[in-house]
């Protein structure tokens, strides 16, 4: 089968009203790389029928975030699709999906005021509300998203929870650059020696893991040896969190299973990584 683009909520509605099979989405904002394309080809085995979203949301943008700048490549985001044979991708544009009378927000509390939330106090509302919408449009079985953004993975997990919706939400494991760099849309924002420097956020996370291999469990000791690489590369730190993988509490004690979760701004761009302990 031929993929399909489509651009108005209408064309989708039409088709989701009557899927004929499973169905798996994967949505995204585009300038695909392997992180989005391992996600893509989980949805491809568990289902019939694949419908990837493009869609660079400007609600989950702060007005002095990089919205504008956003990298963008339409032309090989379909290319690649079309090569992986993927049935559907959805294209809406700002007038389809936020039209002038637009009013209604998804609001998930707690979780969205901590870690990424207190840099970024809009941002989760603006995902929330458009991958909301997204799944009364194409109406999935499941959605596929990636560990990468592990918060925003949980904060989705609890609103298809408590809003009854009639999806599965699947988390799928990160993936990395050959040197270990967590895979981003904005990694192309590194340049010359920021792209090495980078690196210092797994680096961490790597160290952070073998100290408490080693029996270390006093985490303040584990912060603080994560905090040096990052400082010696630069990098400002904007949070290091320890955190129970469900309900992104923070741990006093680090357990097998909880993650540690941090975002760095390298040269002014901001990275996020995690990993599970
Ligand atoms: P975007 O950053 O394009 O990411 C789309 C999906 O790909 C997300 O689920 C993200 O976690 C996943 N992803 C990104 N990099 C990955 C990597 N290295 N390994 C595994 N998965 C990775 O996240 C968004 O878009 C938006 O917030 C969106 C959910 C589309 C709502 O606008």
């Amino acid at each position: 089968m031929n993929t399909k683009i489509i651009r108005t909520i209408s064309e989708m509605r039409k088709i989701s009203s009557n899927w004929p099979t499973s169905v798996g989405f994967v949505p995204t904002m585009g300038f695909l790389h392997e992180g989005h394309l391992s996600l893509i080809k989980t949805a491809q085995k568990d289902n019939e029928t694949t419908v990837v979203s493009i869609y660079v949301n400007p609600a989950q943008f702060g007005p002095q975030e990089d919205l504008s700048d956003y990298p963008r490549d339409l032309k090989k985001d379909i290319e690649l699709l079309a090569e992986l044979n993927v049935g559907y991708v959805f294209l809406p544009d700002d007038g389809e999906m936020y039209p002038k009378n637009f009013k209604t927000w998804i609001q998930v509390e707690d979780i969205t005021e901590i870690m990424c939330g207190i840099a970024r106090p809009t941002h989760f509302k603006g995902v929330t509300t458009i991958v909301n919408k997204l799944l009364n449009i194409v109406r999935p079985d499941t959605i596929y998203l990636g560990e990468k953004d592990f918060q925003q993975l949980i904060v989705l997990k609890t609103m298809v929870r408590d809003l009854n919706m009639p999806c599965e939400v699947k988390g799928c494991p990160i993936v990395r650059e050959s040197d270990g760099l967590a895979m981003s849309s904005r990694n192309i924002y590194l340049k010359g020696e920021d792209r090495d420097k980078a690196l210092c956020l797994y680096k961490s996370l790597l160290l952070a893991q073998k100290l408490f291999s080693e029996g270390v469990q006093d985490l303040e000791l584990i912060r603080s040896q994560m905090e040096d690489i990052i400082i010696q590369n630069d990098g400002v730190i904007d949070y290091i969190a320890f955190i129970d993988a469900e309900s992104l509490k923070v741990v006093d004690e680090l357990h097998k299973g909880c993650r540690i979760a941090l975002a760095v701004k390298i040269s002014g761009t901001r990275l996020i990584d995690n990993l599970q302990i």
